[in-house]
């Protein structure tokens, strides 16, 4: 089925099931990690199952395996959907799915070995860093590709979202990622000393901004609606959202880095862009929740529904928390402390984690000619699984970060600190626990949604999808036009 008159599901298909294959090995991480810190004998003194090399085998495998995989799906399906033609090319979109499960092997095998730059979110070594650069030009020729033949004048918003994650993710990577090699599996950065630690920051706030922000508000922007059926709530809105949101993220990655050798001024300005950043942010939840308009009833019965909205609320709050610990004497608390992880994982169980499932919950049925899942029953029983799951991770981490924060500075009258570390990590176990069963709550859900993604795919019809054909104007059909976003 390989036509020009269809549209590619295969390379959308591999990715949706990657994406779920991946959630459930980096969640197993994430819970075996957050198990370890409850019980530190589960490092079984063997040097690739210590928490220090699995911790960054976790964060590669949700970010890049779990969440990348999602975004490649989406923004092929969606690219293709409201441009009206097939990816530019089958061929460069395959080596993009084949490269990126390449670089994924890689990394499960070499970060468990201890091969890393010591870089956060940017650990793999040279040759595998290369790859990623290699597929990433690859996926931009593609996602810009499918753009420029595209039959629909217009560029609908959810691909200018996209876009700039893909443009970003290009930029920081490569230039984060300039490093001397020493050896085959071992280099060292380009940048030294606070020079090295402000790029380093700079990439990796911005990849909370383009990766863990655009590219979810690209599902945002054509799902919600989809599901929906309603129009997005303003367009306009949209717009402003989108050029107010990339150009202010660039100047955040600062606050990652308060009280540091970072220039004083520098640090501030970071803490600034923060705190005008809740704007943008809130901008885009709002138009996402409005989206909604006159439809909120669905809410009541429509479980997909249930995912995407509720993770615009988490979306809401970690843009509102992340501004505020981004204002210096806040961050003086909660920098060090539990705290960050809760924001984190608000963000990311939340709001990533939610706008993910609920997408692909939308894409499966379709990628196996069906009508919806094969238990839209499990689909609820995994929203309130993973609500709950979410609930307890990040209450337990605020509680242990504040009070981790307080305890670290409580000094008696003679000056000398009220309790040693030691003390603060014993009051911490409590909540390592609650974590853990929150974290295994979620990864239940994420377990819950294999399986009935296993059951919608048996027996399927695993067909491309023909694209309409348009009237010769060359314009869209009224229903996929700017005013009217609800694509075809
Ligand atoms: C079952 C679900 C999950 C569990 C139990 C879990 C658990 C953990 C644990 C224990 C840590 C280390 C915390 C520390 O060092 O104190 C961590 C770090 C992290 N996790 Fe997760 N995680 C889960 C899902 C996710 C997902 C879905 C994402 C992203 C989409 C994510 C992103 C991260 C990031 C970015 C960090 C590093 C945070 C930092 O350095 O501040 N996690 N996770
Ligand atoms: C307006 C938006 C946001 C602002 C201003 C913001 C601000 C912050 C601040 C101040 C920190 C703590 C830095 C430190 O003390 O070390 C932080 C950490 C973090 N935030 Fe956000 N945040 C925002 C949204 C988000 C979202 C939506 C996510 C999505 C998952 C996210 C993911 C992270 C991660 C992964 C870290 C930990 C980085 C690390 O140390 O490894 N943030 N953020």
């Amino acid at each position: 089925m390989e036509s020009e008159l269809n549209y590619n599901y295969k390379v959308v298909r591999q990715f949706a099931i990657a994406t779920v294959v991946w959630g459930v090995v980096g969640m197993l991480v994430g819970v075996f990690i957050a198990a370890q810190l409850a019980w530190p004998a589960l490092n079984f003194d063997i040097p690739w199952l210590t928490y220090g090399r699995l911790r960054p085998l976790h964060t590669n495998a949700v970010i890049f395996a779990f969440g990348i995989s999602g975004l490649f799906a989406t923004s092929y399906y969606v690219v293709q959907r409201t441009c009206q033609v097939r990816l530019f090319s089958d061929k460069l979109a395959a080596f993009t799915f084949w490269g990126w499960q390449a670089v994924i092997v890689l990394a499960a095998i070499t970060l468990p070995m201890g091969y890393t730059r010591g870089k956060e979110y940017a650990e793999l070594e040279w040759p595998i860093s290369i790859l990623i650069a290699v597929i990433w030009v690859v996926y931009a020729i593609v996602f810009f590709g499918t753009i420029f033949k595209r039959k629909v004048k217009h560029i609908y918003v959810a691909n200018w979202f996209f876009g700039a994650y893909i443009i970003a993710v290009a930029l920081l990577h490569i230039v984060n990622g300039m490093s001397m090699p020493a050896s085959l599996t071992k280099s060292y950065s380009m940048y030294a000393g606070v020079q090295d630690a402000m790029i380093q920051w700079w990439y990796g706030h911005n990849a909370v901004g383009f990766i863990l922000t655009a590219g979810y508000l690209g599902m945002v922007y054509y799902f919600i609606p989809k599901q929906a059926e309603r129009p997005v709530y303003s367009y306009r809105l949209s717009i402003v959202h989108f050029w107010a949101l990339i150009f202010t993220y660039m100047w955040a990655g600062p606050h990652h880095l308060h009280y540091t050798a970072l220039p004083d001024w520098t640090q501030s300005l970071g803490m600034v862009f923060s705190l005008i950043l809740l704007a943008p942010s809130w901008g885009g939840m709002i138009n996402g929740m409005m989206t909604l308009s006159g439809a909120w009833h669905k809410l009541r019965t429509d479980p997909l529904l249930k995912f995407m909205i509720v993770s615009l609320s988490f979306y809401g709050m970690s843009t509102f928390e992340g501004p505020m610990m981004s204002v210096k004497t806040v961050n003086s608390l909660s920098h060090y402390t539990d705290w960050g992880i809760g924001h984190v994982h608000s963000g990311a169980l939340g709001w990533v984690g939610f706008i993910t499932m609920g997408s692909i919950y939308y894409l499966l049925p379709r990628l196996a000619g069906k009508r919806e899942m094969w238990s839209m029953r499990l689909v609820e029983t995994h929203f309130w699984v993973g609500t709950i799951g979410v609930v307890l991770y990040i209450a337990a981490m605020w509680i242990a970060g504040v009070m981790q924060g307080l305890m670290w500075r409580a000094v008696n009258p003679d000056g000398t600190l009220t309790y040693t570390f030691v003390e603060g990590v014993r009051a911490t176990y409590p909540y390592y626990i609650v974590r853990f069963l929150g974290g295994s709550l979620y990864l239940s859900g994420m377990l819950i949604m294999a399986y009935n993604t296993f059951k919608t795919f048996s027996g399927g019809v695993f067909k491309d999808a023909p694209i309409p054909v348009l009237p010769k104007s060359g314009q869209a059909p009224a229903s996929t036009t700017a005013s009217a976003p609800v694509h075809a």
